[in-house]
């Protein structure tokens, strides 16, 4: 069996790449340690390299179709690893999953109705609403004991008061990183149907959940559930290409389909990326055991963030991570204002990190960070994290400049 090798470094600079190249756009220099937006600095498999190779030999790029290899190959990964029977008449193609939200929230609502979304949440979420002329409700989750979970209460009755169409649910949840369980999702969705809400759910991580959560494609809940459900995947997440834009989408009632289908038609795309079907293709048909190994890898790097920052930094909590590769850590007893702490982090400890706030005010006190990288590059951070967490709690507090704190 092919070894793949994660500790290896991977210099992405000068790639146009948005999380190494775009430093100064976002204020931060070259010196910052990225750590912030949601890709991983790990080298695809060959296949996948091939498979584009092999179409940059022909260099020819013009207008690409789909074919049944493609539907299958898709429906085989979907069965596999998530026991998700597709059929290929469920199947929409839409570049990337915030374009398939946006879609739904235009298919399936008018102009000044309700989208309710559980906070705090992947900020496009927020977008696709408000930039859509939607009207956007939170049901905040409930934040207790380093765990999240749903106030069913405050769903139903959002949902009641406002009237509302869609609901978009994260599952794993961008960023708190809660895999919701098969009685939760049970239960968020008995109220949507009863209330005929429809529900668009975004999957774009479920290929990573930490043993022994398990994660639950709400289609495969039971039929009545399955009628009211859109299901956005992706390859871009599991295999690393989100720059080549190709996600898919899973509608099993008929009529929703239509609706969707025809608000695809109305946004114009006339064709798929030649380049990101290939890669699609390549990415769920040989990608399984680079994905098993990367993910033992990321239990690695999981283990040994978790272990740095309860033994060096004990006012810092570890949220407890069920999914993906993004670690959502609660800083609140650091005794920061919200602003003095995203400070801390970026001026202090030189971290490119996603500030919670960016998920809404209820992520406030919260950082992001995203471990998919070399171990090395990890241990780095971690390193200038602690330098700076020391300087702050125990050479300041030694100088007695405590009023820094607050
Ligand atoms: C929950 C979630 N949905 C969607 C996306 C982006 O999807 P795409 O690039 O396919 O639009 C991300 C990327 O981080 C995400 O975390």
């Amino acid at each position: 069996m092919k070894i793949y090798n994660f500790d290896k470094i991977i210099d992405r600079h000068n790639t146009n790449s948005l999380k190494y190249d775009y430093f100064k756009d976002f204020g931060y220099t070259e010196d910052h340690i990225p750590l912030w937006v949601a890709d991983m600095d790990f080298s695809v498999i060959e296949e996948i390299k091939n498979a584009i190779y092999k179409i940059n030999a022909v260099g020819v790029y013009g207008y690409t179709g789909i074919t049944d290899n493609y539907y299958r190959t898709i429906a085989e990964w979907m069965y596999k690893r998530h026991n998700f029977k597709v059929e290929k008449e469920w199947h929409s193609i839409t570049p990337g999953v915030v374009y398939a939200l946006s879609a739904a929230v235009c298919a399936f609502t008018k102009q000044g109705e309700s989208v309710i979304i559980q906070t705090p949440v992947y900020s496009p979420f927020y977008k696709v609403i408000n930039n859509n002329g939607r009207k956007l409700v939170k049901n905040p989750l409930v934040y207790e004991n380093g765990n999240y979970s749903v106030d069913y209460t405050d769903f139903e009755n959002k949902i009641v008061e406002n009237n509302v169409k869609l609901f978009i649910l994260c599952n794993p949840h961008n960023p708190v990183g809660k895999v919701f369980t098969k009685e939760e999702l049970i239960r968020i969705c008995h109220i949507c149907c009863k209330h005929k809400v429809i529900i668009a759910s975004d999957e774009i991580h479920q290929d990573f959940i930490h043993e022994p959560y398990k994660h639950t494609v709400i289609a495969n809940l039971n039929e009545k559930f399955e009628q009211c459900c859109v299901i956005c995947t992706a390859p871009s997440k599991t295999f690393n290409i989100a720059g080549l834009k190709v996600s898919n989408v899973f509608i099993p009632n008929p009529d929703l389909k239509k609706i969707y289908d025809e608000e695809l038609i109305r946004r114009g795309p006339s064709s798929v990326n030649t380049l990101g079907i290939a890669a699609c293709i390549a990415a769920y048909k040989y990608g399984e055991p680079w994905l098993n190994q990367l993910k033992q890898y990321l239990k690695g790097n999981l283990d040994y963030v978790s272990s740095f920052i309860n033994d060096y930094l004990p006012k810092i909590k570890l949220v407890n991570p069920q999914g993906t590769y993004l670690i959502w850590v609660d800083c609140k007893q650091m005794g920061l204002e919200n602003k003095k702490l995203n400070s801390f982090f970026k001026d202090d400890a030189k971290l490119w990190l996603n500030p919670g706030d960016v998920f809404g005010p209820e992520g406030e006190g919260f950082q992001r960070i995203n471990i998919a990288t070399s171990r090395s590059i990890l241990e780095k951070a971690m390193n200038r994290l602690k330098t700076a967490y020391d300087v702050l709690f125990y050479e300041k507090l030694e100088n007695n400049q405590d009023e820094t704190l607050i």
